[in-house]
C-alpha cells in the first residue's frame, strides 16, 4: 500500500463484475476469459479436495499448560515450514465483531454502483473500489470487486476513500483493525518463538507496522471453469489475515506440492498465511505461499483481508540466526518501502515479485 504518483497508465475498459451480473447474466467478457493454460483447472497443478490447511488452537498459546504451550509451537513450526498457511481457532476476538465487519462490507457491496464509485480506486493505486494490479489493456481481470483502505500508520490514509455510507463503516474498520494488530503481534510472537528466537524480534524489526485491509467480493459466475476469482500470488506483507466471510463457498486455494488445495471455512476461524517479508527475514524457513480464489456457479462469496507489513523505511534481509553453511544466504538486503513500491506496481503473478530479492544462483555462489 505504498503511496504512489498519480499515473497515466492506461488500462482500458474495466467491468463492474457485479454488474455485469445484474446486465446480462451469462455473459462474460473476453477480458474475465483466462488463456486455457491460466484456467483453473490446468494452472500448475490439479485441485486435491482431500487435504486441510493446519489448524492452531491459539487458547493453547494464550493460556494453556506448558505441554500444550510447547505442542501447539510445534504445529505452528510445522504450519509455517510445510504449509505457510493455516487456520486460528479460538482467537479471542469478539465474534460480534467479526459479523459486524462481514456485514458492513456486504452492505458497501450491495450498494449501487455510483455509491461506490465515490470511493474510486485510481489506476495505479491501490486504496478505494475497483480492481487492484492492473496495469495495461491487455491484461486478463480477475472476477471480482475490491474495497481497500491504508490503516497505520496514519499519514497512509485517505479520508476521502473512506465510507460515510453504510455510516458505521468507518468506526467498525477502525474497531476491527485493532484487534487484527493485536493478533498480528501475538502471531509474529509465537512466530518467533517457533524459530527459538527472542519473542520481541520481528516487533523491533519491523518498527510501526503498516496495516492494511482489503474487501474482496467475489460474485457467483456462470463460469467458473473460464475465469479466476484472484490471480494466483505470493503476499507481499509479512503476515496475512483472512476472514471469510459465513457460509460463504470455498475459493481460496493454495498451491502445495503441485496441488491447489481448498481451503475449507471453519465457522469464526480466521486464515493466516506467512508474506513474503517472513519468508526472507527466516531465509526461506518459513514459506510465503502461492494461492488464488476462484469463483462458483451460484454463490457469491466475500472476504475480509488484511495485510501486516514492516514500516516502509525499514531494511530487511535474512536475519543472521537462519543462515549457515547448509543454508546459504538466499536474499538480498533491501528496503521495505521500495519492496512494497514493486508489489503494488505488478501484476499478481505467482511468486514473481520475490525475485525482487532473490540472490541469484551465481550470485550465490561469489558470496
Ligand atoms: C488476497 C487474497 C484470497 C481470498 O486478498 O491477497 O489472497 O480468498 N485473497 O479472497
Ligand atoms: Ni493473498
Amino acid at each position: 500500500m505504498a503511496p504512489m504518483p498519480v499515473s497515466d497508465i492506461k488500462i482500458g475498459h474495466i467491468d463492474d463484475v457485479q454488474e455485469l451480473r445484474k446486465s446480462k447474466s451469462s455473459y462474460i467478457p473476453e477480458r474475465f476469459i483466462r488463456d486455457t493454460t491460466e484456467r483453473p483447472k490446468f494452472d500448475k497443478g490439479v485441485v486435491c479436495s482431500t487435504k486441510n490447511i493446519p489448524v492452531i488452537d491459539l487458547s493453547k498459546l494464550f493460556r494453556g499448560n506448558k505441554d500444550e504451550f510447547l505442542n501447539e509451537i510445534l504445529k505452528l513450526t510445522v504450519s509455517c515450514q510445510e504449509w505457510g498457511f493455516f487456520q486460528v481457532i479460538n482467537h479471542g476476538i469478539d465474534l460480534e465483531l467479526l459479523e459486524s465487519i462481514e456485514n458492513v462490507a456486504m452492505e458497501f457491496f450491495m450498494m449501487p454502483l455510483e455509491e461506490k464509485q465515490k470511493y474510486p480506486m485510481v489506476p495505479g493505486t491501490v486504496q478505494g473500489y475497483g480492481q487492484a494490479f492492473v496495469f495495461s489493456e491487455d491484461q486478463k481481470l480477475d472476477w471480482c470487486n475490491m474495497f481497500a483502505l491504508g490503516l497505520e500508520p496514519h499519514y497512509l490514509r485517505n479520508p476521502k476513500l473512506w465510507p460515510t455510507n453504510p455510516s458505521n463503516f468507518s468506526g467498525t474498520v477502525e474497531e476491527y483493525s485493532r484487534e487484527i494488530r493485536k493478533l498480528c503481534k501475538n502471531l509474529l510472537k509465537y512466530i518467533a518463538i517457533s524459530l527459538d528466537l527472542n519473542e520481541d524480534v520481528f516487533e523491533e524489526m519491523f518498527g510501526v507496522a503498516v496495516q492494511a485491509v482489503r474487501m474482496n467480493y467475489y460474485p457467483a459466475c456462470p463460469r467458473p471453469d473460464l475465469v479466476l476469482g484472484l490471480s494466483p500470488h505470493s503476499d507481499g506483507s509479512a503476515l496475512t489475515v483472512l476472514q471469510q466471510g459465513k457460509g460463504n463457498s470455498v475459493g481460496l486455494q493454495i498451491l502445495k506440492d503441485n496441488s491447489w488445495i481448498p481451503v475449507q471455512p471453519i465457522p469464526n476461524a480466521l486464515v493466516i498465511n506467512i508474506g513474503d517479508t517472513i519468508e526472507v527475514v527466516t531465509n526461506g524457513r518459513y514459506k510465503s505461499v502461492e494461492h488464488r480464489a476462484v469463483t462458483h456457479k451460484e454463490k457469491d462469496r466475500l472476504s475480509i483481508v488484511t495485510f501486516y507489513a514492516p514500516s516502509y523505511e525499514i531494511e530487511l534481509g535474512p536475519m543472521q540466526e537462519l543462515v549457515n553453511a547448509n543454508n546459504p544466504c538466499k536474499y538480498r538486503r533491501y528496503n521495505h518501502g521500495e519492496y512494497s513500491k514493486h508489489y503494488v506496481t505488478n501484476k499478481l503473478q505467482g511468486k514473481k515479485t520475490l525475485d525482487f530479492a532473490k540472490i541469484k544462483l551465481d550470485q550465490e555462489f561469489k558470496y
